[in-house]
């Protein structure tokens, strides 16, 4: 849609001008790796008619950490482990651990709660965490957020250094396979009617969400200017 082009352009335009955005950007896709993987856990003994959603939660959640992997090398750190590896290590955690540990920058980062976090997600949610969702809704939402955030990097790319666009390139692919496969899923799980219905209440959570941006990228920055006083001190 041209107005998620146009909301793209001015957040990416925006979070560019964050010295540390490529950091924020880690985090949000090891978010989105961790509820992947644990939705993964939880799909994997639905019937029939929910078709490949598990493995495809799995697929998408190996390239979610690839992507943070990636996000993490540009700043100069490095995930401990493989997905597959923290995948499999953690398997029986998945629903009571989330922090990860990043190996050079002794950095660690609690990724559970991401959606009440912030006021932007709350509103997304509707002040509700994101797996108290069924699956219709939740693929709903995943399937806007990809999408959108397939818009956010391609509008991402105006505005990094070439080192960044040559790695950035191939994450805008993946998102938009993850869109396409997560709306093939919702297509099966509630036909095409109804996942139209879905989309279009979740597209319009996010348009409000979006209008929520503002009030927590100051809330971001002044985290980091205490973070950094707190450093220097
Ligand atoms: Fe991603
Ligand atoms: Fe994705």
């Amino acid at each position: 849609m041209m107005i998620d082009n146009l909301i793209a352009l001015i957040l990416a335009r925006i979070i560019t001008l964050f010295p540390n955005y490529l950091s924020l950007l880690k985090k949000l896709e090891i978010g989105v790796f961790f509820f992947c993987w644990r939705c993964y856990l939880e799909a994997k003994n639905l019937p029939g008619y929910y078709g490949r959603l598990d493995e495809n939660l799995k697929e998408q959640a190996l390239s979610e950490y690839s992507h943070a992997q990636v996000f993490c090398q540009l700043t100069g750190s490095k995930l401990n482990m493989s997905g597959a590896g923290l995948m499999n290590r953690e398997e029986k955690q998945a629903f009571n651990w989330g922090c990860v540990n990043w190996d050079s920058s002794l950095e660690s980062y609690q990724v559970d709660g991401m959606s009440t976090r912030y006021l932007s997600a709350k509103i997304f949610f509707g002040f509700r965490t994101a797996n108290s969702y069924d699956w219709c809704d939740r693929v709903a939402f995943m399937c806007v957020l990809e999408d959108f955030q397939h818009c956010f990097y391609k509008e991402l790319l105006r505005f990094v250094p070439p080192e960044v666009q040559e790695k950035l390139a191939p994450i805008i692919e993946d998102e938009l396979t993850h869109t396409i496969n997560l709306h093939a899923s919702l297509w099966m799980i509630t036909g095409v009617k109804r996942s139209s219905n879905l989309l279009l209440i979740w597209h319009i959570r996010k348009y409000l969400a979006l209008l929520c941006i503002p009030v927590d990228a100051v809330k971001f920055a002044l985290g980091n200017s205490v973070g950094d006083v707190k450093r220097d001190a």
